[in-house]
């Protein structure tokens, strides 16, 4: 089984999301489809037939804390997965590890499913080896991951169209979850299209995807699940 999450980060509207729930209803995979829309249309998705998540949560259950969405609301709200550590966060939002760590908790007390994003920037990309390693540190100590869901998206990656070789995502893949240990999924991020899915999953160890651009196109979605579905052994 693979996982195919929608990250349509602050894009999309109602008309977007009505037309995405009538087309994604229509297809039964063996595959978990997740849509992440941003958070006021979350409970728009009500009638959708596969999975909800929410782009980001705070670490707190209520509390003065203006702006922001705790993962008991977003349970609420219908969600079951949420994204945290994006790499948008982590820059834009002076989001830290230490930060993260502690929405993740927060996020995992409500029964909420994260998808922890990791990955290194152009200037680290000699040495992802330290910044994965930094990125996971919490997450290794002692901690039981649960259904956890990890996310490796090289942030040179992520809407330039550039991608990793094959031979690269292995090597890293490899080494996060010998990091990991073999039950947290391992999806890959970063440029993923129609075009490049399908030797993307061949890759060994990618669990499935995390799709920004891309998952705004229903069409361009709809072929990247059905690979999905192709490798599904
Ligand atoms: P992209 O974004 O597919 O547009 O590169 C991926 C992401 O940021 O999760």
């Amino acid at each position: 089984m693979k996982i195919i999450v929608a990250n349509w980060k602050m894009n999309g509207g109602v008309d977007l999301a009505d037309e995405f729930i009538e087309e994604i209803n229509t297809i039964t995979s063996p595959n978990t489809i997740v849509v992440c829309p941003p958070a006021v249309l979350i409970s728009r998705f009500g009638n959708f037939s596969h999975r909800v998540g929410a782009q980001n949560c705070f670490c707190e259950e209520n509390g003065a804390f203006t702006g922001e969405n705790s993962p008991k609301l977003l349970k609420e709200a219908g969600c079951k997965y949420v994204i945290l550590g994006h790499s948008e966060r982590r820059s834009i939002f002076c989001e830290d590890d230490e930060l993260i760590f502690k929405k993740w908790k927060a996020a995992v007390a409500q029964d909420l499913i994260p998808i922890v994003c990791i990955g290194e920037k152009i200037e680290d990309r000699d040495n992802w080896k330290e910044t994965i390693s930094r990125q996971l540190d919490f997450f290794l100590d002692d901690c039981p991951l649960g259904d956890t869901i990890f996310a490796y998206e090289p942030v040179w990656s992520i809407g330039t169209g550039l991608i990793p070789t094959e031979e690269k995502i292995e090597t890293i893949f490899a080494f996060i979850k010998e990091l990991l240990g073999d039950e947290a999924p391992l999806l890959y991020g970063g440029s993923v299209t129609s075009e490049n899915a399908q030797r993307i999953l061949a890759c060994q160890n990618v669990d499935g995807f995390l799709v920004g651009g891309a998952s705004l196109k229903i069409d361009e979605f709809k072929k990247i699940v059905a690979f999905g579905a192709v490798f599904n052994h």
